[in-house]
């Protein structure tokens, strides 16, 4: 295991960035040298550039391994860059739990890793993985001794859980209402059409995405086949609401809520990037390709040059090819049951008898789509499960409607009825 802590400016490109094709090279010369800020992390200085999320700088300084898991404490590192998979969870300033690839730097930020004795790379906890190879049961751990049994419950605590409670209170930052005619969840291709289709209309809609560090949480309709939105008893969240209507969609905007009273929601959330099953899967060096690609457009990072792709259906040769255009060489490798990965962060894939190295492992399953939302109001959804996604998806007539008289989706979360 390496994992390199950048202690100066120079030391924060470990392989040569190539240009995302979005930036000039001068723009992006200039961000390096004029905008160097450090964000401290575990007592350190690691140097971010303007528009870095935590995820970004310190797999930019080289470090691979962000946490432990719980109970086996197997080492973690980021997977899906895209707020969904909850591998990448480091302490902030104190807080616990916080996504590393959700949060943007600032200067002096203070991140930890957490979930460890000693530190994470070298977790005194991590003897358990070792030491029970064959799984550990904690319901009956040394139950034969009540001494015995009362030690073993306090070590299985230890080993539980994710993180240790915040150095102090958190502070409760103001809520926030607001009121939209339409809202839509999601800025990707399918959101843009559709807010692009509101404008012709007229509309005005407040769109909500996760790469402005808005993350829908929750939605809530006490009657969702109610069709008319101004009913009686409003929903009095984060002081008063809005009283206008009783839809509500929860928002957290970096450490605050916003509820957000609406006539119409267009769900455009995509998918998730899933995880494939072989052994030692969940390795730090192992990536959602997607996550990778976004990772070399977004922050102008690759994270190597080799990497081996697991691909499955139609996402495999797309994600290799998208690789392969941010500059990674890609070896693909179908999904059978002899893979292995190989290293803590991972240095090979391991494949019957032959053992290929490689920089990471990218992981190109298909998609899930990002339904929960709709079904947080018992929207009809079906399992999908095709070439290009396999999951629950949200049921639309032809003209994105869905079971629920003001709830529209559109893109890849949907399948058509
Ligand atoms: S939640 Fe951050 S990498 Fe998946």
């Amino acid at each position: 295991m390496t994992e390199a802590l950048a202690s100066n400016a120079g030391a924060c490109r470990l392989f040569t960035p190539r240009r995302s094709g979005h930036e000039h090279p001068d723009e992006l010369a200039s961000r390096r040298v004029t905008d160097l800020q450090t964000i401290n992390f575990e007592g350190k200085s690691i140097p971010f550039l303007a528009g870095d999320t935590i995820s970004a700088a310190l797999l930019r300084a080289g470090v691979r391994i962000f946490s432990r898991s719980p109970k086996y404490h197997r080492p973690r590192g980021p997977f899906c860059f895209a707020g969904s998979c909850a591998q990448c969870y480091v302490r902030i300033d104190g807080k616990p739990s916080l996504p590393a690839c959700m949060t943007l730097c600032h200067e002096s930020i203070r991140v930890e890793r957490q979930n460890a004795i000693g530190s994470a790379g070298h977790d005194l906890l991590g003897i358990i993985d070792v030491a029970t190879p064959h799984g550990l049961d904690h319901h009956h751990l040394m139950t034969w001794n009540r001494l015995a049994n009362t030690t073993a419950s306090a070590v299985a605590r230890r080993l539980a859980g994710l993180g240790t409670l915040p150095d102090a209170a958190m502070e409760v930052a103001a809520g926030e209402t607001r009121h939209a005619e339409v809202v839509i969840v999601g800025a990707g291709e399918a959101g843009r059409k559709a807010a692009r289709d509101m404008a012709a209309r007229g509309i005005d809609p407040l769109i909500i995405d996760s790469n402005d560090g808005a993350i829908a949480i929750g939605l809530y309709a006490p009657n969702p086949l109610q069709p008319n939105p101004f009913q009686t008893n409003p929903l009095p969240p984060c002081g008063g609401g809005s009283g206008r209507g009783d839809r509500t969609l929860l928002v957290r905007r970096h450490n605050h809520l916003e509820s957000i009273s609406f006539e119409n929601l267009i769900l455009a959330t995509g998918t998730t990037s899933q995880p494939l099953a072989f052994e030692d899967n969940d390795r730090p060096g192992i990536y959602a390709a997607r996550g990778l690609v976004d990772l070399a457009r977004r922050h102008d990072l690759r994270l190597g040059e080799h990497a081996v792709l697991i691909g499955e259906g139609a996402e495999g040769p797309r994600q290799a090819a998208a690789l392969r255009e941010v500059g990674y060489a890609v070896e693909e490798v179908a999904l059978s049951d002899n893979l292995r990965a190989i290293g803590s962060p991972v240095h090979a894939l391991q494949i019957g008898e032959r053992k290929v190295d490689c920089d990471l492992i990218a992981i190109a399953a298909r998609p899930a789509p990002a339904y929960e939302l709709a079904a947080q109001v018992d929207a009809e959804v079906a399992l999908v499960d095709n070439e290009s996604v396999c999951g629950f998806a949200v049921v639309v007539d032809d003209e994105g409607r869905t079971s629920i008289p003001w709830l529209s989706a559109v893109g890849s979360v949907c399948t058509k009825r």
